[in-house]
């Protein structure tokens, strides 16, 4: 399916795809789905710490993929924006579709909070119509490329007031 809107940054240090997480994060409200793709080692897990920092939560707490099928990074100092929440899926490990089943995946999708599917080009039917789907590109030592598509208005305006954000603060 086409996408709505797309666009590509560069992320020159971990620290840039951190802060491009924060941005992210700030910006993102209940119902929110992210779809994260990218090979081993090109910066999901930075980019989801700097969501959680954005959205105000423990980004001490964001780790790669462990055994579990869903984390929820819960916390949340005076900065935390409400009760929002953050759980983060990760379809690495998944077999079998139905194994979504067992952890309520459905539930989750419905909107308790910011949902953030990792490996999600995995299963691409697991995700809803509406979402923004984000792909890290490795292309040196410390620079990837962060490509993303938007299926739907909101996160369409999301990638567009993010490229606004990093071209004001990154002054590139
Ligand atoms: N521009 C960059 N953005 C993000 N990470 C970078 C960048 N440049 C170098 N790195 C390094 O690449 C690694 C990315 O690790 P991270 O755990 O975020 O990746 P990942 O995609 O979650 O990997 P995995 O699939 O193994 O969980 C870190 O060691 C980080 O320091
Ligand atoms: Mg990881």
């Amino acid at each position: 399916m086409p996408a709505d809107r797309t666009a590509e940054i560069t992320s020159r240090t971990p620290q840039e795809t951190e802060q491009i997480g924060s941005f992210l994060g700030s910006m993102l409200a209940k119902g929110d789905i992210i779809a994260l793709s990218g090979e081993l080692g090109t910066g999901k897990t930075t980019l989801v710490r700097g969501m959680a920092r954005g959205i105000g939560l423990e980004e001490g707490e964001v780790a790669s993929p462990s055994f579990t099928l869903v984390n929820e990074y819960a916390g949340g100092g005076p900065l935390a924006r409400g009760p929002l929440r953050l759980f983060h899926i990760d379809l690495y490990r998944l077999e079998d579709e139905k194994e979504l089943l067992g952890i309520d995946y459905e539930e989750y999708i419905k909107g308790e909070g910011v949902v953030v599917i990792e490996w999600a080009d995995r299963i691409p039917r697991a995700v809803p119509r509406d979402a923004l789907w984000i792909t890290l590109r490795y292309l040196g030592a410390e620079c990837r490329q962060i490509v993303l598509q938007a299926q739907g208005d909101r996160y369409k305006a999301m990638i567009e007031e993010l490229q606004r954000k990093v071209y004001t603060e990154f002054s590139l």
